[in-house]
């Protein structure tokens, strides 16, 4: 076995393989069943124009020639010709409908896994790699329109040519015809045992592509540290190694894959070969040679839509496994969301309350413990301690980003839980460490929160945390182009930007996580202003590790291994010479 990496951690599926998914997909595929039951028609229309080109051949060669009816000749030509045009013009139509089903149903699953992803909390992010979410939306999504459309629409095409030609067949002679059909328990024994396989090969295909794309996000993403370190060898041996894997398994499914079409034709060559026995051996009184010339030509006939609807079947179970991980996803629960009793919070003053909080990120292992606290309307609390301490935990809280695992957490007396979302967010400003970029204009990613907000509006919120002066500097000023992670700009001056964006959205609760850590202490003492502007009227929750941001707070929280060590002001904590001491007089 090939040696397994830290990267090539494949994914695994909670329920079976089953042919339920199939049914799930009828949801997307039902608002264009009418569209596919004309394409459906319009190929059964065409089918039988087919047949009557063999019947113009023939009124030519019987009637038409012998008779010497020039006329009739060229009447019967052009009929052709107008029956070649018409199936051309219905399998045109026919191509349209059928491209159009196929990329609106691919339409409709992709809007809802990104609407789903939207949703989704942030554990479901802290736990997967990026790339291996993307793969999904894009990839797997792509691959499932054909089966969905033509696959459903040949099957039953085939399906119905199958059930016409037996018709046909035992009209002609029951006998034969059960031998034609002797090699269908054989095909079907074989698809049965080839199932499972098939499926775990199409499954370790996906993982191993899933592999690969999370690899490639990751390099991407971590390209200027790689660099640094010199990584590109070791990166491209791991790359290798996981594209190797992904060959090697896209080779194993396609060759099951690919078993199905000559096993099923060497059945039907084994059939034709008994029909013919038979046939000999039956021959006269029982069965003349016309009738068994008859047989051999429909035994082929009949085993061509076989074929087709082995091939069908064959995609259905590779769509089945890309279906399988889309619902998945899709079925992600969103563990926060409002509950039945959430109410709306439209004044909110900013009053908030742990009462005896403990929190796990992952099962019992606590990284809160028992976390007890009061802050009033408009108060100023500084959150220090060590890193890893459960500072950003705490603030994350308050934002629910996660849910509280044991204890209460109240804002303005109410139970966080019964707030709707909307209500608490929008009235709450976060800065997180990592201040992100969105692509398109300054203006925009100011604009971000609160959508009408006018360009006075926006202008006032850069000039109040000193983000004005740089971006009034740059060549095209607010309307200066930025992408995402805006990488032509610095990180103080995203920071800026990312402080005019919750300025502009005028939350009640402010949360600011290490949001000035860097930005230069010249800057940030103008920016100083800028932040007490911010923090008037609000309630406020910062971490940072300058005292001079701290030392004004109503209240400074020293918090360490999950609690709160130490609380009080500046003076107070300084008089009771312990943590905060220690790390204040550290620092200067
Ligand atoms: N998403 C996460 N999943 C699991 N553990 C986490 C996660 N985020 C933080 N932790 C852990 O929780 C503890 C507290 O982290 P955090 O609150 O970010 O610390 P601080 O902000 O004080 O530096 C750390 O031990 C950290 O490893
Ligand atoms: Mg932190």
């Amino acid at each position: 076995m090939a040696k397994r990496n830290k990267y090539d951690v494949d994914e695994s599926l909670e329920k079976g393989f089953d042919f339920s998914k199939l049914k799930r997909s009828i949801v997307y595929v039902k608002p264009y069943a009418k569209l596919m039951l004309l394409a459906l028609g319009l190929s059964m229309l065409g089918s039988l124009l087919g047949l009557a080109t063999p019947i113009l051949l023939q009124q030519a060669m019987d009637v038409a020639i012998p008779n010497g009816d020039v006329s009739m000749v060229v009447w019967l030509a052009v009929a052709s010709l107008g029956l070649v045009l018409v199936s051309t013009v219905f399998g045109a139509i026919r191509g349209i409908i059928m491209s159009h089903c196929g990329q609106s149903i691919v339409y409709d699953i992709r809007k809802d896994i990104f609407d789903h992803l939207q949703q989704l909390p942030f554990s479901y992010y802290d736990s997967r790699p990026h790339g291996k979410i993307l793969v999904r939306v894009v990839n797997y999504v792509n691959s499932v329109s054909d089966s969905l459309t033509n696959g459903l629409v040949n099957a039953i095409l085939e399906l119905l040519n199958l059930f016409f030609i037996a018709g046909y067949m035992f009209s002609i002679n029951v006998k034969l015809s059960l031998i034609i059909l002797s090699g269908m328990p054989f095909l079907l024994v074989f698809i049965l045992l080839l199932k499972n396989v098939q499926k775990k090969a199409n499954f370790e295909n996906n993982n191993k592509n899933s592999n690969l794309t999370a690899y490639t996000c990751e390099a991407i993403e971590g390209v200027k540290v790689s660099q640094i370190f010199r990584r590109q060898k070791e990166n491209q041996k791991i790359y290798g190694r996981l594209n190797r894997e992904y060959q090697k398994a896209w080779y194993k499914a396609a060759y099951l894959n690919n078993m199905m079409g000559p096993v099923t034709e060497n059945l039907k060559q084994w059939v034709l070969c008994l029909v013919y026995i038979a046939g000999i051996l039956w021959i006269s009184p029982s069965v003349e040679i016309g009738v068994l010339i008859a047989m051999a030509t429909y035994a082929s006939k009949f085993w061509q839509p076989v074929i087709s609807l082995a091939n069908i079947y064959n995609n259905l179970i590779k769509t089945m496994s890309y279906l399988e991980r889309i619902f998945q996803t899709i079925d992600e629960p969103v563990d926060i969301c409002d509950s039945p009793e959430a109410k709306p919070l439209p004044d909110m003053q900013g009053r908030v309350e742990f009462q005896n909080v403990r929190f796990a990120y992952e099962k019992d292992y606590y990284v809160l413990k028992g976390v007890n606290l009061k802050v009033e309307k408009g108060q100023r609390i500084a959150l220090v301690g060590p890193t890893g301490s459960g500072k950003s935990t705490i603030v994350n809280l308050i934002s629910r980003f996660y849910n509280v695992t044991e204890g209460k957490l109240l804002i303005d007396g109410v139970d966080i839980n019964d707030i709707t979302l909307h209500s608490l967010r929008s009235q709450m400003g976060i800065m997180l460490q990592d201040s992100f970029i969105f692509t398109g204009t300054i203006a925009d990613n100011i604009r971000y929160g609160k959508l009408d907000a006018t360009d006075e509006e926006i202008r006032a919120a850069a000039k109040a945390v000193c983000a004005d002066e740089f971006i009034s500097q740059m060549e095209q000023g607010y309307d200066t182009p930025v992408t995402e992670r805006g990488g032509q700009l610095s990180q103080g001056e995203r920071q800026l930007i990312a402080f005019a964006r919750t300025m502009v959205s005028d939350p009640a609760i402010l949360i600011l996580d290490e949001a000035t850590s860097s930005i230069d202490a010249k800057t940030e003492k103008l920016l100083q202003q800028g932040i007490e502007k911010l923090m008037e009227n609000r309630t406020s929750f910062v971490i940072a590790h300058r005292l001079s941001t701290i030392r004004n707070c109503d209240k400074i929280l020293y918090i360490d291994g999950g609690e709160i060590k130490e609380s009080g002001t500046h003076d107070e904590l300084m008089a009771k010479k312990g943590y905060y001491y220690r790390l204040s007089t550290a620092q200067d």
